[in-house]
Formats: C-alpha cells, structure tokens, sequence
C-alpha cells in the first residue's frame, strides 16, 4: 500500500518524521533518528521479554495464536501428526519441502548412521552424580560433542554446517537414553540401526536384559506424533536463546546447548512435569473446583499447562496429544490423573477467569499424562521435548546464521544505576 508508513510527531523537539510500514513492523533502527539534538543517542523502544519485538523474518514455522493455527513450512500440524513421521517432518523443516521418496530413504539413512556417539562421552557421562538430572546431563553432553568435531565451528560452510545438524538429530537420542541410563543406574544401551529414530530411542531407553525386546508399535507412532508436534514453536525462549548464542557464529552444538539450558526452565520444558505434580495435589475430581478457586484467589497458584505467550485459543498441539491419549492408554492402562485432568479443563474453561484471559489448555496439560503412562519417569520429560525440538533449534540456527540482515545479537538497555564516584578505600567505606 502507497500509505503504508507511521507518521510520528516528536512532541519534544515538534519534528515530524516518516516510517515505513512492512509485514505490520517499523523498524526500531529508524527511530534512531529521533532526536532532540545532534548529541542525543536518538529513540529506542523498551521491551522486556520481547512481548512485541520481532528479532527475525522467518520462513519455517507460522503461529496464528488468536486463531488456534500452527504450521510448519505451510503444513498444518494435524496432518502432520497424522500423516507424516519426525524424520521426514524433520526433512521438512530443514529443507522446506517434503522429500521425494528417494530423497526421504537418503536422509533416514544419513540420521541412522550417525546415532553412536564417541565412546568418551560414555566416561565423561559416568562422572556424573548417580541422581544427576537427565537434562543437565543432557546439555553439557550436547555442548561436548563441539570438543568432538572441532570443523563444527566452520559454521558457514554448507557442507559442514550440515553434517553437524544431521550429527545432532541423530545423537540426540542417544546422548538423551544414556542420560536415563546412568540416573536409573543402569547400562548404557547401543543404537540399533535396524530400527527407526524413535523406535531406536524407546528401545535404548526400555530395554533390559532382552536383547530382542520391542516397544509396542502404538507407543512408538504416539512418542512419534509427540516428536512431530514438538519440532518447532517459532521464536520460542529456547529457540531465542539457541539464535541468539549462535548469532556470536558459535558451533551448532554450542549454540543448541544453549537451548536446551532456556528449555530445561519449568516455565518452558519443564511444564509438564509441573502438571503431573499439580493434578497429584488435587487428587480427586471433587477437589477440582476448590483448585480452580484458590488459582483465582492470586496466591500465586498457577493453572500449570495452561495458557501460553502466544495461543490465546486452544493449543492446537494439545487437541493432537489428547487425542494420542486414548491409543497410548489402550495399551498402557488409563492414566488415573487423566480424569482429573479433563474435569480440570472443563471446570476452567467454564470459568470467567480463564475465559477474559484466553487461557486455554497448552502443549503440556497432556503430555505429562502420556510420558507418566509411557513409564518414563518425571525428569526425563524435559528430555522427550528436547530430542524432536533439536531439529527445531538446528534449522533456526541455520536460517540465522545465512540471513544477511542478521550480526551478532545485543540488545540495549535503559541504565538505572548509580553514574561517576570515586573510588573509596576500603577502610574509609561505611
Ligand atoms: N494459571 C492462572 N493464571 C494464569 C496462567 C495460569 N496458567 N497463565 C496466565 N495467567 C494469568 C496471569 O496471572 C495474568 O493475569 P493478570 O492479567 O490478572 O495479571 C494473565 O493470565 C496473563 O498472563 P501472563 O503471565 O501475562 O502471560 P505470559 O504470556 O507472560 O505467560 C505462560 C505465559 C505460559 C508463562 C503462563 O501462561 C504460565 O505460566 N502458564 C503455566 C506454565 C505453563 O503451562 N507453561 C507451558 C507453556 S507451553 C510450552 C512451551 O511452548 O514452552
């Protein structure tokens, strides 16, 4: 449009000056312009958390949070979870077009056979502490493997580049079962390449003293569409974290180790795990409404897996998982919480307060209940989020570092503290 600009008075000065509009933005380094005299620094805008702050043009995933919409290079989520499998979503994401057959069959073989890890990453794990957290583990271990593969940090060569990020996709089960293992006590497992991404997990994770043990198929598909529905989120605090640490042109497994540091936070990853404990305090569905009562009340109880930054609707991720719910419990028993669970849901959304606040189910209300169901203990959820975002984290790493508009991320900030004082010597201080 002809008019797409923002015409701004400065009342300070009365100037007037003229932005331009594009994709809904203006472009915060042209309110640099701003001054009230030649020796002022000129505008900034003040925007803590990045509420309204683009950092990024981005083509891989789209968030309509109003509307419920989550897409990733175009594809609803739905029928990715229905129709598609993490690898070849994978594919997706990273390329931008679902693969041929061929080019699918090449790029499932390249994942398999990277999934060993150096045999000293074994040693260095077993220094860890027997009751050690599997996403520590899990972090400083990705972070290890840049010691590992030292051209990573030859991060804008393709061809490098790439073979990192498919490094990373495929050692990341791995690197995530030997983090069960060794806070369970128990042997490390090797990947079996015979079996698929997420099969191989399970298995790593599971089995025990059957060399021939198998996960039951239905619990692979649904850990499956749990992989697919945690691929990417967009500029999600992980993600951010992940650019913004590889904006200094660090390695890829630098950069994603940083990720999962912002995802192991329970206001992110750790949400789920928080859901389980919230849905055990209530214990029962007649103690839903005075739950729901004291989280009204501002004693600072949070409806844990609910609300979220950016759907102000139904997470469309949580309409797939509570569907998912009923064919893992078919196999593994229904999970006692999850009545719990429901009448929670039905109760808020009911409820004004939730309602004038768009507060609706996310990702997490459910998944808790599946992984819990699954056998896998609390803490390893963070994990089960962290293997599918990898590929999340990895082609926003690389969309970053080949975008010519991007540097070296550094925000500014509004100084606060005190300015100019001479230095006091210790015995005279008061
Ligand atoms: N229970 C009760 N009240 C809530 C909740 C909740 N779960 N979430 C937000 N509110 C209230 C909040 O107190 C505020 O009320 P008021 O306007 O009266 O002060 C209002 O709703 C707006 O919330 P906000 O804190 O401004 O929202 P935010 O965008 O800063 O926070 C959130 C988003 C996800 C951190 C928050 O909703 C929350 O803490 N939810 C529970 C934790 C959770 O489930 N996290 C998983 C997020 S999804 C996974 C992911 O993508 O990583």
């Amino acid at each position: 449009m002809a008019n797409d600009t923002l015409s701004i008075t400065d009342n300070r000065t009365g100037k007037k000056y003229e932005l331009k509009i594009e994709n809904g933005c203006i472009r915060a380094m042209e309110l640099r312009a701003i001054k009230t005299d030649p020796e002022d620094f000129g505008l900034m805008t003040y925007d803590p958390a990045f509420l309204n702050t683009a950092n990024c043009k981005s083509a891989i995933t789209f968030i309509d949070g109003d509307k419920g919409i989550l897409e990733y290079r175009g594809y609803p989520i739905d029928q990715l979870a229905e129709k598609s499998s993490h690898l070849e979503t994978s594919y997706l994401l990273m390329n931008g077009e679902l693969p041929t057959k061929g080019e699918l069959d090449e790029y499932v073989n390249k994942i398999t056979h990277h999934t060993y890890v150096h045999e000293n990453i074994k040693s260095f794990m077993d220094g860890f502490r027997y009751d050690a957290h599997p996403m520590s583990m899990l972090g400083s271990t990705v972070a290890a493997l840049s010691s590992f593969y030292p051209e990573a940090k030859h991060v804008r060569n393709l061809e490098v580049r790439r073979a990192q990020m498919v490094r990373i996709i495929a050692k990341m089960p791995t690197l995530a079962a030997f983090s069960y293992r060794h806070s369970q006590g128990l042997p490390y497992i090797y990947p079996n390449n015979d079996l698929g991404y997420t099969e191989n997990f399970l298995t790593m994770v599971k089995s025990i003293g059957k060399p021939n043990w198998r996960a039951h198929p239905a619990l692979v598909k649904a850990l499956d569409i749990l992989f697919i529905l945690h691929a990417d989120h967009e500029q999600n605090c992980s993600t951010t974290a992940t650019r913004v640490a590889g904006s200094s042109e660090v390695d890829p497994y630098s950069a994603v180790a940083a990720g999962i540091t912002a995802l192991y936070g329970p206001l992110h990853g750790g949400a789920n795990e928080a859901v389980l404990r919230m849905l055990r305090e209530i214990g029962d569905t007649k103690n839903v409404p005075e739950f729901v009562k004291r989280v009204k009340g501002g004693d600072g109880t949070k409806l844990m897996g609910f609300g979220h930054r950016v759907y102000k609707n139904y997470d469309p991720r949580a309409k797939v998982i509570k569907r998912a719910c009923d064919e893992v419990f078919e196999v593994t028993g229904k999970n006692p919480l999850l009545d719990i669970a429901v009448e929670l849901e039905r109760v808020a959304l009911q409820d004004d307060y939730f309602v004038q606040r768009k507060l609706y189910p996310n990702v997490d209300f459910y998944s808790g209940l599946i992984y819990e169901a699954m056998g896998f203990p609390v803490d390893f959820f963070t994990c089960l989020f962290a293997i599918p975002r990898t590929v999340g984290w990895v082609t926003q790493y690389e969309e970053m570092i080949t975008d010519s508009e991007q540097k070296i991320a550094r925000p500014r900030q509004i100084f606060t503290g005190t300015r100019k004082r001479d230095y006091v010597a210790i015995e005279k201080r008061a």
